[in-house]
């Protein structure tokens, strides 16, 4: 078994937040729960995060978010370097007894799990004690960097460190290794201080372990992003737009269809199904799932929700909806939690739909709001349908059965049951069950005065006259 430690003890002061650095957010994700999804995807369900700053937000976040996952934390009391961060979980590594420990910063959010498992592999293959994941930048000012050796590498200096021409090397530790846990722990023992910062520096364990004559090795990562961090808002915005591209890149690769990347934002945490295509503008969050051979935006978020095969959605906002196959959603409309629109269902310009569950093939078409309904199939609805759904002081559900046919502008005043294949006609304000099969409309007699209308519209005709007047002289 293998483990991975996640030091998120750091405070950020530049990000002017009161959080811990690792929950600030890259593309609405804390940097932290990045970190987390590539140790899963890495196959890597034991975790240990250090905490320090804000602990109890940190702990909060971990409990509402991975209640049934093996992550534990432990407390870095004070901040002695990363060396002294790892000391803080060695008694867990000492009851778990993982053959490999990774080290990762919680602060580090780009790290993939790719480079975790070759790593991985290159240390176990090279029987190394430590495996640094390095990279090499054009400007490795601040970082550690790796010095080389016939065997491996033989040591890391950190910038304030350096000597002679060590300034010139650009490969640098991204601060993610892997380690046998055995050598951790003992190195973890000879850690001193001694250094231009006075801090425990976790890279001092790899010239302990060169010292007793262990292997330690490099895996150079392909793509610098594993070792970025940020150090201020402006960093932090330059993660999630690198994120945002990795994601869009990563979706194209595997068959997902987009006209441009332009304002498309889609979480690390969202599912795209190849054969899909996402047009501009689009925004997908956390927990979205959107099935083959959808079409989504331009212009259109999908909050936490499932769409199904098929379906287009145009210029809307879903939120916390399921949406089956083959339906078509917008343009403009807005899916409030909870609806569930069934396959082949229509919700068109201008409807709201909240808490209802619209049956197969039924059609919303225009302008039309329906709360905590329950709607069968094949059911038409008119323009401008209202369920009153709410008197003021409760909420009350509406059915509509199978087949009714809902005339314009037809209130339907909650509870109320609209009988299958049952009719209203437009403009009703239905407040009685309406049987199956049944008529029911509710309207005040039409009355009509001939000729009465000119003499009160005078002014108005007149004005319709005078512009048809001007009309016809301008084109002469
Ligand atoms: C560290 C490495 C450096 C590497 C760089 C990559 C050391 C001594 N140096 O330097 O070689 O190139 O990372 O980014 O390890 N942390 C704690 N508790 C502490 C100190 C740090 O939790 O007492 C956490 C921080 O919150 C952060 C991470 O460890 O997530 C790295 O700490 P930081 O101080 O940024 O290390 P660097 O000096 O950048
Ligand atoms: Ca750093």
């Amino acid at each position: 078994m293998n483990m991975a430690i996640i030091l998120a003890g750091g405070q950020g002061k530049r990000m002017k937040s009161d959080k811990p650095k690792a929950l600030l957010e890259v593309l609405g994700e804390p940097m932290l729960s990045w970190v987390i999804g590539t140790c899963f995807e890495a196959k890597l369900p034991e975790i240990v995060i250090t905490k320090g700053y804000a602990q109890e937000q940190l702990q909060e976040y971990i409990d509402n978010n991975y209640k049934n996952s093996n992550i534990c934390t432990v407390m870095q009391e004070q901040r002695l370097g990363t060396g002294h961060a790892v000391m803080c979980a060695a008694d867990i590594l000492r009851e778990k007894k993982p053959e490999n420990t990774i080290v990762l910063y919680g602060d580090t959010p780009l790290i993939d799990s790719g480079t975790i498992s070759e790593a991985l592999e290159i240390h176990i293959n090279d029987a190394n004690a430590i495996t640094v994941i390095t990279a090499e930048i054009d400007n490795p000012h601040g970082y550690g960097r790796i010095i080389r050796s016939d065997n491996g590498i033989s040591a890391i200096v950190e910038q304030r460190d350096l000597t002679g021409v060590q300034g010139n090397i650009k490969e640098i530790n991204s601060g993610c290794y892997w380690f046998k846990t055995d050598v951790l722990l003992s190195a973890l023992d000879e850690i001193t201080p001694n250094n231009a910062q006075g801090e425990y520096y976790l890279t001092d364990t790899v010239k302990i372990a060169v010292s007793k004559g262990k292997r330690v090795g490099a895996y150079k990562a392909q793509s610098a992003n594993v070792t970025l961090g940020a150090n201020d808002r402006i960093g932090l915005l330059k993660l999630s737009d690198i994120a945002r591209t990795m994601i869009i890149e990563k979706y194209a690769d595997l068959g997902v269809e987009f006209v441009s990347t332009e304002g498309i934002v889609i979480s690390p945490k969202a599912t795209i199904e190849p054969g899909a295509k996402i047009l501009p503008n689009t925004h997908i969050t956390a927990g979205s799932y959107i099935s083959q051979g959808t079409v989504i935006g331009p212009n259109t978020r999908i909050i936490n929700s499932r769409i199904g095969k098929g379906s287009v959605i145009d210029s809307s906002v879903i939120e916390q909806s399921t949406i089956g196959c083959e339906c078509k959603i917008g343009p403009f409309t807005h899916l409030r939690p909870n609806t569930v629109m069934h396959d082949y269902s229509h919700a068109g310009n201008f409807v709201e739909v909240k808490n209802s569950e619209i049956g197969c093939g039924t059609s919303i078409s225009h302008l039309t709001y329906i709360g905590d309904s329950d709607v069968g199939c094949n059911v038409n609805f008119g323009c401008g349908v209202a369920v009153a759904n709410y008197n003021g002081s409760g909420k009350n559900r509406c059915t509509v059965e199978d087949n009714a046919f809902i005339g314009c502008h037809t209130n339907l005043v909650s509870p109320v049951t609209i009988g299958e294949a049952a009719y209203t006609g437009a403009g009703s304000t239905v407040t009685k069950d309406v049987p199956s099969g049944a008529l029911a409309i509710e309207r005040g007699e039409l009355r009509i005065f001939p000729g009465e209308s000119v003499k009160r519209l005078s002014r108005h005709l007149k004005k319709g006259e005078e512009l048809n007047k001007k009309i016809s002289e301008e084109n002469e």
